[in-house]
């Protein structure tokens, strides 16, 4: 055989490549829709990364190595693995009681002031030892990747204190050494104000810039993040911090515009953020100000499915050709919810994405709103071989069949990392 050599072949799909027309971008317009669905499709890889892709019995003059997996997908959806850009899995302890009181009608933020919400994961993370708390990270991972998650963000910003922030990261950082997946970290700087530190303000944000130099240099982070609402942090406030964090090499995102309009979003496009999370509230500058960058508008449904506000309209983003990513947002807060089918059900039946939208923003820009977006994301040549298997045979089950466990085989760098036996 003279083939291309290959160790991993999955044939006989419904292959959605989510191959891009031209040069990789974040997808706008028709391509924000574009699954790239080849039926009788096959996908082969080596080491870790995709080489060919194709359709009918071609995959047979491949070179396949001693030893390679080749396997009959009988006709299910073959896809990229999901990209979750926004989790925040770094946490100990649940939120029984605020989730059930606020169902009787009290406020996510009004709780945060009285020094709950936020405030009581810190103390409960505190108390947590190193080993709890990576525990915990890794069985949330395992439970994403089990859902088809192969690249996720997560979050710190449950220490506040930054010596805590630090334990945090760090613990993020051997999750990561030792994941199968992708794992992008984030130092959430300014999630709120310590509750001890609550009459300084500049105070707390000095303290946070003072560590963003051990954050780059220790390469703890990729990114930093601040919540910029009513009540937490201004947008003029974190403004320094997030420049300083760009000089120092580090990407930046915002949970913006999440339960009101307080200029998020465009802070955002000032810093070329890399995305601007939840803009549930966003305005029509704040849209058109996303629309003159490359900034990724994160959708995260859970979150006002749980708390109970008007989620983001998917249209508006996607009449304005801003591109749009979704993801669980997963935390003990606002958004329990685990893996992204979920949040791609969601994002439909909340946001009014269409199914294939969904799927282009859970997988291509989501991919681009981690500045991954030319290594995995869509199965296309040299990509990293991070591939899910769906029990179905149409991918709008995904959108359709809300909390359904669909996702059959997770491959992650062509290794597979998940497998789920279903009763027929
Ligand atoms: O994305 N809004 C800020 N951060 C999280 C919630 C944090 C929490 O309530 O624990 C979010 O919704
Ligand atoms: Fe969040």
């Amino acid at each position: 055989m003279h083939g291309r050599e290959a160790d991993l072949v999955i044939h006989g799909a419904r292959l959605l490549t989510l191959a891009p027309v031209g040069e990789e971008r974040p997808r706008v317009g028709h391509a924000a829709a574009d699954v790239g669905a080849v039926p009788g499709g096959w996908v082969a890889a080596l080491k870790g990364r995709i080489v060919e892709t194709g359709s009918g019995t071609a995959w047979e003059r491949l070179d396949l190595v001693k030893g390679a997996v080749v396997e009959d997908a009988g006709g299910r959806v073959v896809m990229p693995g999901f990209v979750d850009p926004h989790t925040h899995l770094c946490y100990a302890g649940e939120r029984w009681d605020e989730f059930a009181a606020r169902r009787s009608g009290s406020d996510y933020l009004a709780t945060l002031g009285r020094g709950g919400g936020i405030h009581a994961t810190v103390r409960s993370t505190k108390a947590a030892s190193d080993d709890e708390l990576l525990g915990l990270m890794r069985s949330r991972l395992d439970r994403a990747i089990a859902s088809g998650t192969t690249t996720i963000e997560i979050k710190s910003g449950y220490g506040l204190e930054p010596e805590e922030e630090l334990r945090h990261l760090r613990l993020i950082a051997r999750l990561r050494a030792e994941a199968l997946v992708d794992v992008s970290a984030t130092f959430l700087a300014a999630h709120a104000l310590p509750l001890r530190a609550s009459a300084d303000r500049a105070g707390f944000l000095r303290s946070a810039r003072a560590i963003l130099a051990t954050v780059a240099r220790e390469h703890l982070a990729e990114s930093v993040d601040a919540f910029v609402e009513k009540g937490v942090f201004e947008a003029d406030e974190v403004e320094p911090l997030m420049r300083e964090a760009a000089a120092l090499g580090l990407a930046v995102t915002i949970h913006a515009d999440q339960m009101n309009d307080v200029g998020g979003a465009a802070l955002a496009a000032r810093l070329d953020a890399r995305s601007a999370d939840h803009v549930s509230r966003i305005s029509a500058d704040g849209l058109h100000a996303l629309e003159r960058t490359r900034t990724v508008a994160v959708l995260l449904p859970g979150s006002p499915l749980f708390v109970g506000y008007e989620p983001a309209d998917g249209r508006r983003f996607v009449a304005n050709r801003v591109p749009v990513a979704i993801g669980t947002d997963h935390n003990p807060g606002t958004s329990p919810l685990e893996g992204m089918p979920v949040a791609v059900a969601l994002a439909v039946s909340l946001c009014g994405l269409t199914p294939h939208e969904a799927i282009v923003a859970a997988t291509a820009n989501a991919a681009h709103a981690l500045r991954r977006g030319k290594r995995t994301g869509a199965l296309v040549e040299g990509r990293r071989a991070d591939i899910a298997v769906l029990d179905t045979d149409d991918e709008r089950e995904l959108a359709y069949r809300l909390g359904a466990r669909l996702v059959r085989e997770v491959y992650a760098s062509g290794a597979r990392v998940a497998q789920t036996e279903f009763i027929r």
